[in-house]
């Protein structure tokens, strides 16, 4: 038997830019390899006027020559790992920088030593080597956060320059890059909440001067948040602990939280399970066909924590974003959510039409001790137009009807459908029945004799605030009765 050595074409650098990352995946990827280094801190410095380097710092233990030259091989350091470590492929590092950036520089100190290395994608593509370039001290004293690197006893600074994948194809790279920023700070603070949020060793990101406080997607101070659990399930001997979360109703949100995003207009999509390895956030944001996305179950938020002896089981990506439970967890999960999910219903907000108050509505909502009623508004013009040409006795009949109408109409239902998202049809009556309404209307001098008038203060008042020409109809019926007169 014959064997010949094939090892990747230096393309390979090339082709593993376009994992998919975005950008604060990428930084996670970064500051995972600094809290494994045992960082308190980590710094991250983006160039927000030109856009040409982002630079991120830690105080971790740093890297002696010859652990840096692995750090930068591809899946250099797959050996044994720490049960802690938030690394896993040996990739995170070079496919993080290089989806970003075509330029990715090491420095980084251990035992007072420092050694610089660098990928450079030009280089390596027109050596046509893997040549990694190894820099000195005076090469990157030019660095960003050099001064910050030079006091620490340890650490390293991770430098990404030309970050062509990143601005793609922006005109304006440093107004590119400070927006983007804001979608890193938020990522991050979701994504590290739990180490942001530690009592002891704590750990601190700073982000452009700003320090990251964290967000806690289960808002587990809050004490109008309900807890399920937590409950363990076994997978093969291994624990997997899981605890559901029913948020409060917006009203029992402070005036911060009700500023976050994933609490206001996102969260929709933020409901479902938050995957945790390693304290780290994984992913978030589904209910992995195991309940839908509706409007129902927004309030819930499942917590599960994943150890990493279970990766492969999980079908963890290389991006550390993706996590899929294996089949015989999901029927587990099932059972584990529907309580979860129940009570979340309970808490459901409704979002009804807005209220305005220029309008007069047929229906008036009530407040109620315990809740909420609706009653039609017999102050609407249109309402009391047709009560006043009644007799009393038949008047008080038709309220009572209009009123049992209202109590017992089956809001429930209507709920669920829009909730579910079924397309709420308003029937819109022909134009005969308009007419015979405004008719109505116009007879019981409710309002005024001149149509112009009239037309401005129909405009405000249920059902004809719908109608399209209503001038005209206004016209026709006022013209034609003073015409009758
Ligand atoms: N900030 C850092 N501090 C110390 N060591 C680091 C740092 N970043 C990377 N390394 C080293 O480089 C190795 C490769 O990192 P990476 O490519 O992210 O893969 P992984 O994290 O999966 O090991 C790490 O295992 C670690 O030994
Ligand atoms: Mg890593």
């Amino acid at each position: 038997m014959n064997s010949e050595e094939v090892p990747p074409s230096v393309n390979l650098l090339q082709s593993m830019r376009s994992v998919g990352y975005s950008l604060g995946a990428a930084v996670a990827d970064l500051i995972d390899n600094s809290i494994t280094a045992g960082a308190h801190f980590v710094i991250l410095d983006a160039d927000v006027i030109e856009g040409k380097y982002l630079a991120i710092l830690d105080d971790g233990r740093g890297m002696t020559f010859e652990v840096a030259r692995e750090a930068l091989r591809l899946a250099g350091s797959v050996g044994d790992r720490e049960d802690s470590d938030l690394g896993r492929f040996g990739l995170g590092l070079k496919t993080a920088s290089l989806s970003q950036a075509r330029c990715l520089t090491v420095v980084s100190k251990r035992a007072g030593v420092v050694t610089a290395l660098r990928w450079d994608i030009n280089f390596v593509r027109a050596s046509g080597k893997w040549l990694l370039i190894v820099l000195d001290e005076t090469e990157v004293s030019n660095l960003p956060l050099w001064s910050e690197f030079d006091a620490q006893s340890a650490g390293t600074l991770v430098v990404w320059h030309d970050l062509d994948l990143l601005l793609g194809d922006t005109t304006q790279p440093g107004a590119f890059v400070a927006e983007q920023l804001s979608g890193v700070r938020s990522t991050l603070a979701l994504v590290f909440h739990r180490f942001l949020a530690r009592r002891r060793e704590r750990l601190s990101i700073t982000i452009n001067g700003v320090s990251l406080r964290p967000i806690d997607p289960f808002l587990s101070d809050n004490p109008k948040t309900q807890r399920t659990g937590p409950e363990a399930i076994d997978i093969g001997g291994v624990e997997v602990r899981v605890e559901g979360f029913t948020l409060p109703h917006p009203s029992g949100l402070t005036p911060e939280e009700l500023r976050r995003p994933d609490l206001g207009n996102d969260m929709r999509e933020a409901q479902g399970f938050y995957v945790y390895r390693n304290q780290r956030l994984i992913s978030h944001g589904h209910w992995y066909g195991l309940a839908r996305m509706n409007e129902l179950s927004k309030q819930t938020r499942v917590q599960v924590d994943v150890p990493p002896s279970l990766d492969a089981l999980w079908q963890l990506d290389i991006k550390k974003s993706q996590a899929l439970p294996p089949q015989s967890f999901k029927l587990r999960l099932r059972q584990l959510i529907d309580p979860i999910l129940d009570r979340g219903h309970r808490v459901h907000t409704f979002r009804g039409r807005r209220e305005s108050t220029e309008v007069a509505h047929v229906w008036r909502k009530l407040s109620t001790r315990d809740g909420f009623a609706y009653e039609v508004n017999l102050e609407s013009p249109f309402v009391g137009s047709v009560l006043s040409r009644l007799e009393a006795e038949d008047a008080e009949r038709v309220v009572d009807l209009l009123q049992t109408i209202a109590s017992t109409f089956p809001f429930m239902d209507a709920y669920v459908e829009v909730a579910t998202n079924a397309p709420v049809n308003t029937i819109q009556p022909e134009r005969e029945v308009i007419l015979a309404r405004l008719t109505v209307i116009h007879q019981s001098e409710i309002l005024s004799n001149d149509p112009a008038v009239a037309v401005t203060q129909l405009i405000a008042v249920e059902p004809f605030n719908t109608v399209d020409d209503l001038r005209t109809l206004v016209d026709l019926i006022w013209k034609g009765t003073n015409a009758a007169q």
